[in-house]
């Protein structure tokens, strides 16, 4: 669907690797993948369970995102969001695809909520890392947010590699009930930054949408896709009724 400025939307029920495969050369300029994190759980909106193992799970992820090193724009970005389960994984077999001079940062998303244990230390953070296309020649607005410290106290800073973002609480006006829906602050920030206003926003496991939202709101275009028919209809509710 494409509006009078300009600005289109695409979703579509679909494996991640066929629709990425699907997009053109120089298309994207910013990509931002949520997969399943190997929980071994079946979610019901979607299954997260991989009789063949880790390495099965680090392939298929990184098959369905490697055709973005052509598919990206000169300037573009990856953002693909895991945690200790299988980023270290995930993190060496992309930097095999995208060169490690490429990988720019590891954002820790520190969410607060869940993760209790009494033998070990609570689980509190996932992982986001950060691809470019060309390093030097990426689009990047850097956020800005609240000091803390006393000397900057009142005043902003540039947002550091950790970002302390709320998890979506069971009464928040945004939860649409999918499983592992990620709050829309954190996807706002992703898009505000590394997307150039008026450009594309692709996401192949968009689950609830979250990314469809935030880049609709930011006033960019999107492409968006899940092999989930739950998915794709939550997505589309969603997207209704903003
Ligand atoms: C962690 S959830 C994404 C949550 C999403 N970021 C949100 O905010 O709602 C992962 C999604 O990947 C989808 N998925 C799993 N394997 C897939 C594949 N091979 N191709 C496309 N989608 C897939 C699942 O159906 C699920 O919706």
């Amino acid at each position: 669907m494409t509006d009078a400025t300009g600005r289109f939307c695409r979703l579509e029920q679909a494996e991640a690797i066929d629709l990425v495969m699907s997009l053109a050369p120089d298309s994207v300029d910013l990509a931002y993948a949520d997969p399943p994190f190997f929980t071994g759980r079946d979610h019901g909106a979607f299954d997260d369970r991989w009789p063949d193992g880790l390495a099965s799970f680090v392939e298929a992820v990184v098959a369905s995102l490697a055709p973005l090193a052509t598919r990206l724009t000169p300037s573009g970005s990856l953002y693909v969001h895991l945690d200790w389960r299988t980023v270290h994984h995930v993190k060496v077999a992309l930097d095999d695809v995208f060169g490690a001079d490429s990988f720019l940062n590891e954002i820790i998303w520190s969410y607060g909520l869940g993760g209790s244990g009494k033998r070990w230390w609570p689980r509190k953070h996932d992982t986001i890392l950060w691809y470019v296309r060309n390093p030097g020649q990426h689009w990047f607005e850097a956020p800005r947010v609240p000091a803390r410290s006393r000397r900057m106290a009142g005043q902003d800073k540039k947002a550091p590699d950790v970002w302390d973002i709320p998890a979506i609480n069971n009464m928040a006006r945004e939860r649409t009930g999918y499983p592992t829906q990620k709050p829309l602050a954190l996807l706002e920030r992703i898009v505000a930054s590394s997307c150039p206003p008026g450009g594309v926003v692709l996401d192949p496991y968009c689950g609830s949408g979250t990314t469809c939202e935030a880049a609709e709101r930011l006033g960019r275009s999107w492409i968006a896709g899940d092999r989930s028919a739950e998915a794709v209809a939550t997505t589309k509710r969603r997207l209704t009724a903003t």
